[in-house]
């Protein structure tokens, strides 16, 4: 990699201020390997209460604030029916997703209980692939009528009197993919958004909807043509180490070399919705993303039919440095597209590739659980006007700044957070900061995330070989720098 020989961040505090969502600090989860059972639902494990909801686990996101969970899938959705996972008799499902027995001891009453104790906002994935409008909209009564018809009695009967109250709804999961259990065409699924939609509005006006949607013009301008009256979000995914057949993690330098993938979805994404004609009217939301692809590798010639191998996703030695610095530039990218992404969510929040780690004996947090704490707790609540300029570091003919920046301010623009990532492996850079035309100079307070090494990571043995510092650093006439493999969060202000 080249070394960086000048890099500026300017920040224009007078410009307009845009007041970003936290719900782009979302996560997911999925009925895939041992994110729920084994991972927060674990009945009879003693850090669990009397739910069976591990409260180590509830404790840890707690940290992270998660303003919103997005469940049960994923492509599991795509072939969960949910009144399987309700009321007093749970009789087990063969999971068509995942090749996998479900208990459905972990069902949407499980799931909003569970989300009320972390306080996050429920999101329900419905099934677009094996089922349909009605079911859709059978699972919307169960949860937020009060007391009509056969559904919000059966809630009630179930021990749950005042309704759920679910607000966050998609129709589906990627049944753009011939991966997905019920995969359409763009017509089909322009037509089934809309019938589906339709009938769960009938029910609930009030609910926030999304649906399945891609960074292609084709699918989505059929999809918006068709639904998009109904739609309040357009969901996208993205993972961009791609390791669900083979798991061979890529390294520091390779990953980091993807850090601007997720912006070239965005851009697309936000032209399709402009030329649709709901610019302003229908956000993004990326509610699958991961820098790592899922391990389920497929198994003579079965999809995804190799269970043992999903154990793979459990190496914690996979998820280091590169992992949060592709992650905190992943949310400054949302960041600076925050009048469009209004959400995104972690894929997924507990184990597989998660930020936290959870085993029989306790938690581990991993390199991305510390920075999505960083942002989720010390940004403040404005994104400013900021411009970096920063040589480039080349790696296999990919090209990214070595620095990348977002700013955010209080709005009496008196208190300033700045995300700032130096993605060098080696190097610590030297950068010029500055605030309204004035070089920064001073100390200023900083919490520092950037481990040993680029490729450091925790784990069991050693939960906190890489975790967050406070720091103080020093600017003169705007010249400060970054240590290597780093995510800063630089504090200024009285
Ligand atoms: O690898 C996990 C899968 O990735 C999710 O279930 C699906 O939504 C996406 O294709």
């Amino acid at each position: 990699m080249t070394t960086p020989d000048r890099n500026t961040i300017t920040i224009e505090p007078s410009r307009r201020l845009r007041r970003y969502d936290r719900m782009i600090f979302g996560q997911f989860l999925e009925h895939f390997h041992r994110q729920v059972y084994g991972g927060l639902f674990e009945p009879g494990s003693p850090l669990a209460d009397e739910h069976g909801f591990r409260m180590d686990v509830v404790e840890a996101l707690g940290e992270l604030r998660v303003p919103i969970v997005r469940w049960p899938g994923g492509c599991f959705a795509s072939a969960y029916h949910w009144e399987h996972g309700v009321g007093a008799d749970r009789q087990p499902s063969y999971d068509k997703a995942w090749s996998v027995e479900d208990p459905n001891t972990f069902g949407t009453d499980e799931f909003v209980a569970w989300c009320r104790l972390i306080g996050a906002e429920p999101y329900i994935c419905t099934n677009a692939g094996s089922g349909g409008p009605e079911e859709m909209s059978n699972w919307v009564e169960y949860c937020n009528l009060e007391s009509m018809g056969r559904w919000a009695r059966m809630r009630r009967a179930n021990g749950s009197k005042a309704p759920h109250r679910v607000r966050y709804w998609s129709v589906g999961n990627e049944n753009y993919g011939a991966w997905e259990i019920g995969t359409k065409t763009r017509d089909e699924w322009g037509r089934l958004v809309a019938e589906s939609a339709k009938m769960m509005k009938r029910v609930d006006p009030g609910i926030v909807l999304l649906a399945a949607a891609l960074p292609d013009v084709d699918w989505t301008m059929e999809l918006l043509r068709q639904a998009g009256g109904y739609l309040d979000y357009v969901s996208i995914h993205g993972y961009w180490d791609a390791l669900h057949q083979e798991n061979r993690p890529g390294g520091y330098e390779a990953c980091v070399s993807r850090c601007l993938a997720p912006e070239d979805a965005i851009r697309k994404t936000r032209q399709i919705i402009a030329g649709a004609g709901y610019e302003g009217r229908i956000g993004i939301a990326f509610d699958e993303w991961n820098l790592r692809g899922w391990h389920h590798p497929d198994k003579g010639g079965a999809a995804f039919a190799d269970v043992r191998a999903r154990d793979k996703n459990d190496l914690n030695s996979t998820y280091t440095m590169a992992d949060a610095v592709f992650s905190a530039s992943f949310l400054n990218t949302c960041l600076r597209h925050c009048d469009a992404v209004g959400m995104a969510n972690m894929s997924p929040v507990i184990n597989t590739r998660g930020p936290l780690f959870v085993h029989p004996r306790g938690i581990v947090k991993r390199t991305t659980f510390h920075v999505m704490a960083m942002y989720a707790n010390h940004l403040r609540d404005n994104v400013a006007d900021a411009r970096v300029e920063s040589s480039p570091l080349e790696y296999a003919e990919k090209s990214v700044p070595v620095l990348d920046a977002v700013a955010t301010c209080d709005d009496d623009r008196s208190h300033w957070s700045i995300a700032v990532v130096n993605r060098h492996p080696d190097r610590e850079t030297a950068c010029e900061l500055s605030l309204g035309g004035g070089g920064l100079s001073g100390q200023h307070d900083a919490l520092v995330l950037s481990g040993p090494a680029p490729d450091a990571y925790n784990d069991v043995e050693c939960p906190d070989r890489v975790a967050p510092a406070r720091a103080s650093l020093t600017f003169e006439d705007g010249r400060g720098s970054f240590p290597p493999h780093s995510v800063t969060i630089l504090k200024i202000g009285p």
